[in-house]
């Protein structure tokens, strides 16, 4: 296996490891720490069936079904599939527009996700990357006014706003079910997280599923979250990935947030994602 940075700012490329065949315990050690130490890992040229991806994942933990249970892998339901592609009937194959804004994955959940890990089966020529922010950087760098208006604070995470904020920005996406729904209730987290493998601190709010700040007033709290959504999405700890066929794009959500962009829809973008859940935050 090598290995060599992807950006300045942050980021690991994995070369020469084939993930298909089980890994022995050193080597799975050592890619395991070059990715929590990096938020975000590539590795290229893989070649996985459902199985194998889904294999590799649980080695890392519990793996999270996603409450959109229409664009999970027909039998293998820890598979969430992020498709343009449409089925004989014209209905997708998967969730088309996922993730096209700043977030963290399943931030919603009691046990959000410590990682993703998505796999390209098919990508278009261009467009369609995923931007990354490092919010490790973003706490380290947070100006100390800030830093001590949310010493100890929490914020409200949801995924039912989010939805119905885009709905009304771009129609057409799909409905949640009454059993979906219930499922999503509100939660909350600290707004500074303290990741278990590397001792560091991380500012864990985001624009897609961050809501309100705990036992602040409705409008303050709003332009504090927008404040530190400001500073998060700066330039400079930003790292944009342009995928390549086969890249096995794994992303720490404790670290960093991510977001999609868009791509020419003649053609397909057809990927299988992983999710790995995580502990309580702290
Ligand atoms: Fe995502």
């Amino acid at each position: 296996m090598k290995t060599s940075p992807l950006s300045e700012g942050f980021g690991i490329e994995v070369t020469d490891i084939d993930l298909s065949a089980p890994l022995d315990d050193a080597a799975f050690g050592a890619l395991r720490k070059a990715w929590f130490d990096s938020g975000v890992m590539v590795v290229r040229d893989q070649a996985l069936t459902p199985d194998a991806q889904i294999a590799f994942a649980r080695r890392f933990g519990d793996l999270a079904i996603h409450v959109m249970d229409q664009f999970l892998l027909p039998g293998h339901p820890e598979i969430l599939v992020l498709s343009n592609r449409k089925r004989p009937d014209g209905t997708p194959e998967g969730f088309e527009d996922a993730g096209r804004y700043w977030h963290s994955d399943i931030s919603y959940e009691e046990r959000p996700a410590l990682g993703s890990q998505l796999y390209a089966v098919e990508i278009p020529p261009e467009g369609g990357d995923t931007m990354f922010q490092d919010m490790v950087r973003a706490w380290e760098t947070l100006p100390d006014d800030l830093k001590q208006r949310i010493e100890g604070r929490r914020a409200l995470h949801s995924y039912t706003r989010n939805h119905k904020k885009n709905e009304t920005q771009e129609g057409g996406r799909p409905a949640i079910s009454a059993a979906q729904g219930a499922r999503l209730t509100d939660v909350v987290h600290p707004i500074v997280r303290t990741v278990e493998d590397t001792g560091r601190k991380a500012l864990y709010v985001n624009p897609g599923f961050t809501w309100a700040i705990e036992g602040m007033d409705e409008a303050e709290g709003r332009a504090l979250l927008d404040a530190l959504f400001a500073h998060s999405r700066d330039r400079a700890f930003r790292y944009v990935h342009k995928w390549r066929p086969g890249d096995l794009l794994c992303w720490d959500n404790r670290t960093v947030m991510h977001h999609a962009t868009m791509y020419d829809p003649a053609y397909i973008r057809h990927m299988h994602r992983t999710t790995i859940r995580g502990p309580r935050p702290v």
